[in-house]
């Protein structure tokens, strides 16, 4: 049965996302499944793909879509049924794979995670890979140092996807969050999210003509890479540890060697895509149980849109640096 679905066209070198209503799958190969999409989100990486960027996706006419939830139909797997509940997110849903801003998803059966009971679909897309990458930097930084209550944590991109979901849980985890963020006008919104303290990114770049600083912070959480990173890493308290996970703010990073050999501090890489789906089930269980959300807290930093209305999105969220999540309800 034909379908409804964004595509994306290339069209004399300019692309252009629309609403189709007649997509279709070809026959389940061996080891696929077949998903009814209720859920997905926006991602910046989904605008990059809408936007024509060959990183993210070669071929064109193409349907982003990096994360989706909803019920398996279809399954030339042994390991799933029609009528399973599943989560799928990153591998290569949404870049060379047609992805969840459809309702239909067909995907290899290694990429699916079982909807865990206790998170509703509906969750599990307030989430997607921004709490998916939010709960990884958090599990990072507990395996790293332990109970993370009463530490002082410092979230760079605090008001975006993964920084707001990150907020809310380690404010729930008992840390005292500083929220760093570049949108003043948000300093209300990301304490209601849980952040005792907001701080602009000009804060972070005070220390560029310093090799260290006072400690400031005994770990944070990094979404931006480049300049802050490396400042942010000389205000980590001895035996702190940092997760990165980000580069919305540049992939290089100069740092010195003085923040690891003299105070011990430990950058931490944080994978949310091709990790194994073991570990990705682990960290949705969470979520689904003692990590589960405020509900005030996540409805606060969540928007839903219609698939209708998604070109309109994925073409304004390059432009327009947007606040907490997008999820689409299909
Ligand atoms: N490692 C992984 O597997 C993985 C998974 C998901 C996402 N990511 C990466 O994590 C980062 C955050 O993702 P997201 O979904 O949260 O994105 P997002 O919703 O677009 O948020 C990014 C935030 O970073 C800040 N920012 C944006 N551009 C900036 C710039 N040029 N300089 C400084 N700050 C800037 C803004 O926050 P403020 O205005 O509050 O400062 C923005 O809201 C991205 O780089 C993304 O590619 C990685």
């Amino acid at each position: 049965m034909p379908f409804k679905a964004v595509e994306v066209r290339e069209e004399q070198g300019s692309y252009r996302a629309a609403i189709i209503d007649h997509a279709e799958f070809s026959d389940l190969a061996d080891g696929e499944v077949r998903i009814a999409v209720e859920y997905s989100s926006l991602n910046y990486k989904d605008a990059l793909s809408a936007a024509g960027n060959k990183g993210v996706t070669r071929n064109y006419p193409h349907t982003p879509g990096i994360d989706a939830v909803g019920r398996v139909i279809a399954s030339a797997s042994a390991d799933w049924a029609p009528g399973d509940q599943v989560i799928v997110t990153g591998y290569d849903l949404g870049m060379n794979t047609r992805g969840g801003l459809a309702e239909q998803i067909q995907v290899p059966a290694d990429w699916l995670v079982a909807l865990p009971d206790g998170l509703s679909p509906a969750d599990a897309m307030m989430l997607g890979t921004a709490g998916l990458t939010a709960g990884l930097c958090v599990d990072k930084l507990q395996r790293q140092l332990g109970d993370l209550s009463g530490l002082r944590i410092a979230v760079t991109g605090a008001s975006g996807g993964v920084g707001s979901i990150a907020v809310v849980l380690l404010k729930q985890l008992g840390a005292e969050v500083t929220a760093i963020s570049g949108k003043a006008e948000q300093y209300a919104f990301l304490q209601s999210l849980g952040a005792s303290h907001c701080a602009a990114p000009a804060m972070l770049a005070e220390f560029a003509s310093k090799p260290m600083v006072k400690p400031q912070f005994d770990a944070a959480l990094d979404t931006l890479g480049g300049e802050p990173l490396a400042n942010l890493l000389k205000a980590i308290s001895p035996d702190g540890a940092v997760a990165c996970c980000g580069l919305a703010a540049g992939v290089a990073l100069n740092s010195s060697v003085f923040p690891f050999i003299l105070r011990g501090v430990c950058l931490l890489g944080v994978d949310s895509v091709e990790i194994p789906r073991e570990r990705k089930a682990e960290i949705w269980q969470r979520f689904a149980g003692p990590w589960q959300l405020d509900s005030e807290r996540s409805a606060a930093l969540l928007s839903e849109v219609g698939l209708n209305e998604v070109p309109e999105q994925l073409a304004r969220f390059l432009s327009v640096s947007v606040c907490g999540r997008i999820r689409v309800k299909l």
